[in-house]
């Protein structure tokens, strides 16, 4: 009989549990991701703070998304690796911390690549994942760790450094890795002072110094995250360029931190510049996209150079006004070189496609209508919507200057306006931060680029709790900008100044979250 009683106490006990375990997981999905500003479909760390994204590679049907990370503060501190996993760069599953500080020091900024013939010797002949990062401590030193089991542990290798830091270069980091087919060797590609320093290794481990390059293109403040990749010019695989991408920590177009990048040659040792070396080719003209990489080993039947960075500037990341985490990534986007029609060689940019996926109800279509200024501010009075992607196509027969009012309300101050200039041929995005939220001298600002003279001005715009990135005229000029709207401004007003537009196509879709 006793036993009995004891068999049905411990079913009603595991039922409990259960039960609780249920209830509680059911309540976090509820709440889960739903504070003010949170991204929805951009990736931010569950808490506190994240800058760079690190170690960016796809092995084995899995991206994997690295960042530089201080799990004991919503503010810049000893950096971490934090982790997070997605099958397609939308949904991503967050994981254990990957690499924590040691004797050498914290674990500043990096890349991973997949050693698929054992070069460096950790992985008994077959492969694995190698991280390739600086150790900040006394000085900056290249180190490195590796993973046998698909990226969910990680060894430090125990002869790190790599390459030991150089008491001339106080700012000597960010390595990024990958393998050079035409001369058989892995090369780095790493950020020294206001110089790109390259290295290469048979092996991931012993390291020889190959040459430099610097003196050209903006000089505002140091260069940091660099990353180098080959790719077709208008599609050609016969026709390649070099990309060098360097991050400058200030003095960037839109003030800061921001991405430069340079268009030209690399024989496997020496990276020559296309272009004058007074040029600059600014990434991103908004303020917020910083330390971009790309990802490693996409495999060749895919073969997009895809990159994310960190959406926010050194000059106010660390007073954003969020709690529970600071800093999130950019939506993923596709880099691709074109010939534009004044016969210049450019980085095209676009949102990676699984972000249909996402691409919920259509909120509004408009095909061909003509519109003047005093029918404007009544096209998308009807529309409340806070996560958005938006498609418009605009014929200007004569001059007029238009634009959007992103997450508008009549009650709170804080504002954004996304416009075209005609006069100038500008595109901008203007923000002004809500008083009652501010945080930061130096937030507001109007972003902006020359598009040139164009008759047709054609935008995509990606809408978040907290962004707008705008791809315009087919990705060739892009602004990223943070906007910390509350969450009850959810209105959209167009308008026009001066002479009726055609509007050849304006459609607007909801997007959906990722994260419950
Ligand atoms: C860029 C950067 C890197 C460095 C890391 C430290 O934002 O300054 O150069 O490795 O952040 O967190």
């Amino acid at each position: 009989m006793k036993k009995i009683y004891s068999i049905i106490g411990l079913c009603i006990l595991i039922i409990g549990v259960s039960l609780s375990i249920l209830f509680i997981n059911t309540a976090k999905s509820k709440s889960y991701y739903t504070e003010d500003y949170r991204p929805q479909y951009h990736f931010t760390p569950e808490e506190n703070w994240m800058n760079d994204p690190n170690g960016m590679v796809y092995y084995k049907g899995e991206y994997h998304l690295f960042y530089q990370h201080n799990p004991h503060d919503n503010k810049w501190g000893p950096m971490y690796w934090g982790h997070a996993v997605s099958k397609d760069m939308i949904s991503w599953e967050h994981f254990p911390i990957a690499l924590e500080p040691d004797d050498l020091g914290t674990i500043f900024s990096g890349s991973a690549v997949v050693d698929w013939n054992d070069t460096s010797g950790f992985f008994d002949g077959d492969e694995g994942l190698v991280a390739i990062f600086t150790h900040n401590g006394d000085g900056q030193k290249q180190s490195i760790a590796y993973s046998k089991d698909k990226g969910r542990t990680w060894k430090t290798y125990e002869g790190n450094p790599v390459i030991p830091s150089d008491p001339e270069i106080k700012d000597f980091r960010d390595p990024k890795v990958f393998w050079h087919e035409k001369t058989n060797k892995w090369v780095m590609v790493l950020a020294a002072g206001k110089k790109i320093m390259f290295y290469g290794s048979p092996n991931l481990i012993d390291w020889e110094y190959l040459s430099e390059f610097g003196n050209e293109g903006a000089l505002g403040g140091v260069w940091e995250c660099p990353d180098l990749f080959e790719l077709p010019v208008d599609g050609d695989p016969n026709n390649t360029k070099w990309v060098l991408e360097v991050d400058i920590g200030d003095g960037a177009i839109a003030g800061g931190s921001g991405a430069q990048y340079f268009i030209g040659e690399f024989d496997g040792t020496t990276f020559v510049n296309d272009s004058d070396p007074k040029n600059v080719n600014w990434l991103d003209y908004g303020a917020d996209f910083y330390a971009a990489q790309s990802f490693s080993d996409i495999p060749e039947s895919d073969n997009r150079r895809i990159m994310i960075a960190w959406m926010s500037n050194w000059l106010y990341a660390n007073q954003v006004p969020t709690e529970n985490w600071r800093g999130g990534a950019s939506f993923p986007r596709v880099m691709e070189l074109k010939t534009t029609i004044d016969n210049q060689i450019k980085l095209f940019q676009r949102p990676i496609d699984e972000i249909q996926s996402i691409v919920g109800e259509e909120i509004l279509k408009i095909e061909n209508k003509v519109i003047s200024s005093s029918d404007a501010s009544n096209l998308l009075s009807e529309i409340e919507a806070d996560l958005y992607l938006l498609n418009v196509e605009i014929e200007l027969d004569k001059p007029a200057d238009f634009g959007f009012k992103i997450r508008k309300s009549s009650e709170n101050d804080g504002e954004t306006t996304l416009g075209y200039t005609h006069s100038k041929n500008e595109l901008f995005v203007k923000r002004i931060q809500a008083k009652v939220d501010y945080f930061s001298p130096y937030f507001n600002g109007r972003h902006f680029v020359d598009i040139g003279e164009a008759s047709t001005i054609k935008l995509n715009v990606l809408v978040d709790k907290s962004s707008i990135e705008v791809f315009a005229q087919d990705g060739e000029f892009v602004i990223t900008d943070l906007i910390f709207p509350s969450d009850n401004d959810r209105g959209l007003e167009f308008f026009i100044e001066g002479n009726e537009v055609l509007i050849r196509h304006l459609e607007i879709h909801e997007l959906k979250t990722t994260w419950r």
